[in-house]
């Protein structure tokens, strides 16, 4: 057993070594700082994303680019993106260009905080803030096809990125109430997010297999809606799952899990538009 101060010391030493000087010494900290990064934060095992659970069909879908129904939101985003709207008289490209490279990077690092109000914006809730602070349009509703749309086009242009959530001080306080919610039981059935996609992922329950209940393909094409869905859709059903009150889809609560939910997930390739069962 190693004695706790020396554990203490261990995790103390980074501190009073200093990695800025000597050339052969960076490596040997960037482990050393690792182990403190992991030291904040109980480790986790690697994740898996939700592809990983489910069936051949479902996945050999996916993988299609032209089956995949996904990709006629992605199609339709890219239309919108183009076409004037508002009082402004200018479309999504007037500002960012060519998406595939303003874009890019964008779904890995959401849910971010709004540098000027200080608010946590996932990627909907950012585009509706251009619409109404950039374009003079009004706020698309939530769930609404040209939403699902834009954030389909938006977040497809990180496929493959890996998710990166950063958490620093500005955030933190939104990632702990995050966090709070994944711990919480709740509803009728007195069950956490933690019960089912922490403790029993791989389990079946009813027709499904249980995955980690990760983020980073959304939105989604899922056969069951036979419609795209954002990943606020699909944690109201999680909701409505154990028989708890919803919140509704962009409140505090539900973004701020979405943040909590990218710390999880990080690592895992971003899938927009994912396709599930
Ligand atoms: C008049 C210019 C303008 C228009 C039009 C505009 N935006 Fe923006 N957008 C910005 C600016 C500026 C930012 C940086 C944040 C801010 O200051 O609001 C931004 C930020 C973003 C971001 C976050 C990028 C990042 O790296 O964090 C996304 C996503 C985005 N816009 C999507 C859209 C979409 C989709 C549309 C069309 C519906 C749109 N924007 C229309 C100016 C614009
Ligand atoms: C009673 C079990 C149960 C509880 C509790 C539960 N879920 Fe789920 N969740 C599921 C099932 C079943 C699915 C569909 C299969 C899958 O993807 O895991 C799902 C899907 C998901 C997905 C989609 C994953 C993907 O790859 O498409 C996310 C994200 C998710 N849940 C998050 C949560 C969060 C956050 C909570 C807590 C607020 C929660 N769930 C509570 C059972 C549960």
């Amino acid at each position: 057993m190693i004695p706790a101060n020396a554990a203490a010391n261990a995790l103390r030493w980074p501190s009073a070594v200093d990695c800025g000087v000597r050339k052969l010494l960076v490596s040997f900290c960037g482990l050393l700082l690792a182990v403190n990064a992991v030291a904040a934060e109980p480790p986790r095992p690697q994740p898996k994303s939700g592809l990983s659970y489910a069936g051949a069909d479902v996945r050999a879908l996916q993988a299609d680019d032209f089956g995949n129904p996904g990709m006629l939101w992605v199609a339709r985003g890219e239309k919108l993106w183009n076409i004037p709207t508002g009082r402004s008289g200018k479309s999504c490209a007037s500002c960012h260009r060519e998406a595939p490279a303003s874009m890019k990077g964008v779904a890995a690092r959401y849910p971010r905080i709004d540098a000027g109000d200080k608010t946590l914006l996932n990627i909907e809730g950012r585009i509706n803030q251009c619409r109404e602070r950039h374009q003079e349009a009004g706020a698309l509703a939530y769930e609404s096809e040209e939403l699902l749309a834009l954030t389909a086009y938006a977040a497809h242009q990180s496929r493959h990125l890996p998710v990166q959530a950063e958490i620093n001080e500005a955030n933190r306080a939104h990632f702990e109430r995050g966090r709070e919610t994944y711990y919480r039981r709740q509803g009728q059935m007195n069950l956490a997010c933690t019960h089912c996609h922490e403790r029993n992922a791989g389990r079946k329950l009813l027709a499904d297999t249980i995955s980690e209940g990760h983020g980073n393909a959304y939105p989604v094409y899922r056969l069951e809606w036979q419609s795209a869905g954002s990943l606020h859709r699909r944690l109201r059903a999680c909701y409505f799952g154990v028989r708890a009150e919803q919140p509704a889809a962009g409140s505090a609560e539900l973004v701020d899990l979405e943040l909590y939910l990218a710390s999880r997930a990080r690592g895992l390739p971003v899938e927009t538009p994912g396709v599930r069962r």
